[in-house]
């Protein structure tokens, strides 16, 4: 198959293409590496994908780029492209979450809808949707009530795919990712700091009292769903949670990184985030219908191969 994968450069969108490609896809990735976090991680995240003949990369923001050009002929199209982050979303620099996650999402619906023939669109969509929910596990039609700026911009990103997919038959999927982490993961992202905090002997901050859980979903659990949601013919025009089954409260993977990273780990406790909720866990149901979804790494096998990712990327020799 020819496929695109937006946010090609980033945590998810990197793993994506590679597992593209190395199923035998033709990828062309793009990304405007936007300057959330460090250009030279991203390069680093297209290692892999760059390896590849059957890759392309265009660089270049989806709410100016032709797409018209780079969607002919295209059979799959992930969209994993946004402005990521929750406790950024405030202020003025809600203006990039509305354009990099509304107005790009739109962009690149209404040109797949020009190019007609795109056999699959699946949009990363997110368990911010949800904000604090009122009943656990959270199903799918749970009251979406977003918590934080970018979860709305997510949430009207997920509205416009499927009100593409109702009116004009567009073949989109929606899968909302609980908490994903693993090796690449974002800078900003809980474990990932928690790691480098370890790699360097500082302690680590857990904002609120670390009591707040959350749903993680390892990397290749949530690559398979992708590749599922585009196969399965029954998933066109559902919306479906994607999470790890790994419901966890932050002191407790503390505990985990501690035994994985064979450190006795500090932790100091700051002021609970605007935007942050307290807990999620999903239920996975509509998952394992659609998709025969079900995730297979567990946390402590996903957070030793994240550990063993910032050891690499911040080439300190750890010693415990
Ligand atoms: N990581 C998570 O835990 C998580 C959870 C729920 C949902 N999601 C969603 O998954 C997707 C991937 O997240 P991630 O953690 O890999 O983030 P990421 O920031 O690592 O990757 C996103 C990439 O998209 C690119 N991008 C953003 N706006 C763009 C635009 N307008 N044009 C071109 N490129 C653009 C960025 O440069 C970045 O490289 C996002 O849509 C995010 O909202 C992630």
């Amino acid at each position: 198959m020819r496929c695109i994968v937006t946010g090609a450069a980033g945590f998810v969108g990197s793993h994506l293409a590679e597992r593209l490609l190395e199923d035998g896809h033709e990828v062309c990735g793009i990304d405007a590496f936007i300057d959330y976090y460090d250009r030279s991680i991203k390069e680093k995240n297209l290692e892999g994908p760059r390896s590849w003949k059957t890759f392309t990369f265009v660089e270049g923001n989806l709410t100016h780029l032709p797409l018209l050009p780079l969607l002919n002929g295209v059979d799959w199209i992930f969209h994993q492209a946004a402005q990521a982050g929750v406790r950024a979303s405030w202020g003025a620099e809600f203006a990039r979450y509305t354009e990099c996650n509304v107005l790009a999402t739109q962009r690149l619906l209404e040109t797949a809808l020009r190019v007609g023939n795109v056999k699959r669109i699946v949009y990363a969509s997110s368990s911010s949707v949800y904000g604090d929910a009122l009943q656990f596990p959270i199903t799918e039609d749970a009251q979406l009530r977003p918590y934080s700026p970018y979860g709305v911009t997510k949430l009207a990103a997920e509205n416009l795919c499927t009100l593409y997919h109702h009116n004009f038959g567009l073949p989109t999927v929606s899968l909302r990712y609980f908490t994903v982490y693993g090796p690449r993961q974002r800078p900003d992202m809980a474990f990932h700091r928690f790691c480098k905090a370890v790699l360097h002997h500082e302690p680590i901050r857990i904002y609120d009292d670390g009591l707040q859980t959350r749903d993680f979903t390892y990397i290749s659990d949530i690559v398979e769903a992708n590749l599922c949601a585009a196969t399965s013919n029954t998933a066109i025009g559902q919306v479906m949670n994607i999470a790890g089954g790994s419901r966890v409260t932050l002191r407790s993977v503390v505990d985990i990184l501690s035994q994985v990273s064979s450190s006795s780990v500090q932790v100091n406790f700051e002021e609970r985030q605007h935007g942050d909720v307290r807990h999620t866990f999903a239920d996975t149901t509509k998952a394992q219908h659609f998709l025969n979804y079900q995730p297979l790494v567990s946390l402590q096998e996903g957070l030793a191969n994240e550990f063993e990712y910032a050891r690499s990327l911040y080439r300190l020799v750890h010693t415990a």
